[in-house]
């Protein structure tokens, strides 16, 4: 019913690692090519766990947005901005705390499990609580059909689409709606009016589904609607009400399966990550220094693949022949672990040479990366304040 859109948001963590790379960046470069695309910098959320140090989140967002657009996310394609430049953000968030029952934030399965695992830092605030919330207002103020997301975060999308459920259950019944869904049937012009009410008629008295199909396809034909009548013609031929906020989807991201220098999955708390842009002697640094099948303690011992950290990376970068070479080589002892590695090495400097290059231009001139930024809140916002006035007035806070 809406132009498909997707809408992913970031926390500012710092510089990102491959890890980020082949997990979440890859998948981005692919939707901006199918979708509209919104991608933004959560730098409110981390401050839900951040509060007592907000002070390197301003330079963790610009970091992380070097990344991005260095992994090839393309500011011509999607829209870039950060959360707290889309003021909108936290006021329809305040207005759904009004609605929001706490049980349901209690009971988002990451309340307990960070606080737990975060047990250093008190976390007993309300921000911290209302997270999922913040979350939800992201998506929803975009009308975002489409959330890009891991596994962990899906429990924050069904939470979304419940509180939309029950925000237009609400507030959907704007008033005068019939009055106003009947001035926006006029504005289709009489022929596609005619067709329209007749599409309604058909699903209204005999339950057509194939009419409201039709119907629809008639809406989408006609360019100058506003998204609001939009939105009535929707609600008025199915006989709800409108449609306030739109319940979201998610796109489920595959975890990441890209290995750290340890041979456990990559992450900053495991101390095991290279850096998307890491510099080339560091990359060389890690790689010759992690460790390998302990068997082989001596160049003449040989060694097991599975049991080798090397091994996991080679699955990431390495061609068949080359994997075979690894394979032979290490069972007969017939290569050593620092001709094994190398690449391995190679392979990441060829993956990182066009981030490296693309970086360099953003390094060089800041300002454009601001530029990227400024104008993708500009856009985000037009979206924000659409849905921001609809929302007020389905809520009587229209005072105009
Ligand atoms: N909560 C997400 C995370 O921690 C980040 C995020 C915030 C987000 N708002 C979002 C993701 C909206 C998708 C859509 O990873
Ligand atoms: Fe690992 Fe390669 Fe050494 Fe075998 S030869 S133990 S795969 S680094």
């Amino acid at each position: 019913m809406y132009a498909e859109r997707v809408l992913s948001g970031m926390r500012p963590t710092g510089s990102l690692h491959l890890g980020h790379y082949h997990g979440v960046l890859k998948n981005w470069i692919e939707l901006q090519h199918e979708y509209p695309c919104l991608f933004f910098v959560a730098d409110w959320h981390a401050l839900t766990t951040q509060y007592d140090n907000p002070q390197g989140i301003e330079k963790a967002s610009m970091d992380m947005v070097v990344d991005w657009l260095a992994a090839g996310v393309d500011p011509n394609q999607a829209t870039l901005f950060v959360q707290s430049r889309v003021p909108e953000h936290a006021e329809l968030h305040l207005l759904m705390s009004m609605m929001t029952p706490l049980s349901w934030l209690e009971r988002v399965p990451t309340y307990k499990d960070q606080q737990e695992k975060l047990a250093g830092k008190d976390l007993t605030t309300y921000g911290f609580l209302g997270y999922p919330l913040l979350m939800s207002a992201d998506i929803l103020i975009y009308r975002a059909d489409k959330v890009p997301v891991g596994e962990d975060q899906i429990p924050h999308v069904e939470f979304t689409r419940e509180l939309a459920r029950r925000f237009n259950h609400m507030y959907g019944r704007e008033p005068g709606f019939e009055d106003k869904a009947r001035e926006a049937v006029k504005k289709l012009g009489s022929k596609k009016a005619r067709l329209y009410e007749e599409m309604r008629t058909r699903f209204q008295q005999n339950g057509d589904r194939e009419a409201i199909e039709q119907a629809k396809a008639v809406l989408d034909e006609v360019q100058h609607l506003s998204m609001a009548d939009r939105e009535r013609l929707f609600g008025y031929l199915e006989g709800t009400g409108k449609m306030i906020l739109v319940e979201p989807g998610y796109l489920l991201t595959e975890a990441s399966k890209m290995p750290g220098l340890d041979g456990q999955k990559m992450s900053k708390s495991y101390n095991n990550t290279i850096t998307m842009r890491e510099s080339e002697e560091s990359v060389a640094k890690k790689v010759k220094s992690m460790p390998t099948d302990p068997a082989r303690a001596r160049r003449t011992d040989p060694g097991d693949p599975a049991k080798c950290p090397v091994w996991q990376l080679h699955l990431v970068y390495s061609n068949d022949a080359c994997k075979e070479w690894v394979q032979q080589g290490c069972r007969t002892a017939g290569i050593g672990c620092i001709e094994c590695k190398q690449p391995v090495i190679d392979g990441i400097l060829r993956e990182q040479a066009p981030m490296r290059e693309r970086a360099q231009v953003y390094l060089d001139d800041p300002t454009l990366v601001k530029n990227i930024i400024a104008d993708g809140c500009e856009k985000a916002r037009e979206y924000a304040r659409e849905t921001m006035r609809d929302v007020r007035e389905s809520m009587g806070l229209e005072y105009n």
